[in-house]
């Protein structure tokens, strides 16, 4: 065990870490029984009778098998409170991981496309993140296309955006990844960049190496959300490394999407040998079984992280995130103290 006497202390140094979550879909993190207590306060009528046939469903044998049950579960999702509530559990859960900073990914199209109006979203997750902020924690809001659909509908989205952009920091690409390259939305992500929003894209997940190349030569991303199959490549890590561009990679999304067949063989240690600024996230965690200190944990002791590996891990959460400088030296500063204590 490098540099731990136990599994136990392991896990005991890596809840008390400080750590920003940069890769988290706030959709992703309704419970079932959230799902249920959404469903029954707005008449809703959900395809499963209780809370253990829900997450009995929750087996993937890809990314689509997965997307197919997370925008069904959407549809509990309708008013501002409701929004409010998802995000404010989240940051409860969050907090408790240790968690000082998150960056969070929502997906307005899942929503409006069904009737929901875009300022219920935004205004609902934004009224939790201001009384997160409150309590400590502070954050970014992420809005992310819907790949398998048009870029004209994500140029629609994101003129919808137009009058919310003080409470949008970036914009983001997720969903069904293969077949729909980043190259789609060149477009769109010009005009976002145009209008000072920072850009993100899931790339590499299941996706080839040509998406993450396509990721940063077309699109100009500023972080990689998870980047697996960029391993493929040699001349892309090394590009990767050159650009010292952040990797949100996600753990236990990789495990139960069927990305990696065991743990033990996670890329992660892998890409901060060759260079790479790896962070450790949750993803979905509603769906794939943890929250960030779960992932933390179940590929520490799977790939036996060192106590080194593990602060870098968390240093890099913060130094890849969107906070400027100035704020991201109390939290190197309070996980340096941490480590040395
Ligand atoms: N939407 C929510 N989670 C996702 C993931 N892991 N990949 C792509 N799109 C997503
Ligand atoms: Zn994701």
């Amino acid at each position: 065990m490098t540099g731990f006497a136990s599994p136990e202390a392991r896990a005991a140094f890596i809840a008390g870490l400080p750590k920003a979550e940069l890769h988290l879909h706030i959709e992703g993190s309704l419970e079932p029984e959230m799902m249920f207590a959404l469903a029954r306060r707005n008449g809703v009528k959900l395809a499963f009778d209780s809370v253990e046939a829900i997450r009995a469903a929750y087996e993937f044998s890809n990314l689509q098998d997965f997307l197919d049950i997370y925008y069904q579960g959407m549809a509990v999702l309708l008013t501002d409170q409701d929004f409010h509530d998802l995000t404010a559990a989240y940051l409860d859960r969050a907090a408790a991981d240790g968690v000082r900073h998150v960056e969070i990914f929502f997906d307005p199209q899942g929503h409006t496309a069904r009737g929901v109006p875009f300022a219920h979203v935004v205004s609902g997750i934004a009224r939790a993140l201001a009384a997160g902020e409150a309590r400590g924690i502070s954050s970014r809001l992420i809005m992310c296309f819907l790949r398998h659909l048009s870029e004209a509908d994500a140029q629609a989205t994101l003129d919808e955006a137009r009058p919310w952009l003080q409470l949008i920091h970036g914009v983001g690409l997720d969903s069904s990844e293969v077949g729909h390259p980043p190259e789609k939305f060149a477009r769109v992500f010009a005009r976002a960049r145009d209008l000072g929003l920072k850009i993100v894209a899931h790339a590499g997940e299941e996706g080839p190496p040509a998406y993450v190349w396509q990721a940063l030569d077309v699109l100009g991303v500023d972080r990689i959300d998870h980047g697996n199959r960029a391993l493929e490549d040699a001349a892309l890590v090394e590009r990767i490394a050159g650009d010292e561009l952040t990797l949100t990679v996600c753990p236990l999304s990789n495990l139960k999407l069927c990305v990696v067949d065991d743990l033990a063989r996670h890329p992660l240690r892998r890409m901060l040998q060759a260079g790479l600024k790896a962070t450790v996230n949750s993803d979905d965690p509603a769906y794939f079984g943890g929250y960030v200190n779960a992932n933390f944990i179940a590929v520490a002791n799977a790939l036996d992280l060192t106590r080194n590996e593990i602060v870098t891990l968390a240093r890099n959460s913060f130094t890849g995130s969107f906070l400027p400088p100035e704020a991201q030296a109390p939290h190197l500063a309070a996980i340096d103290a941490w480590a040395a204590a």
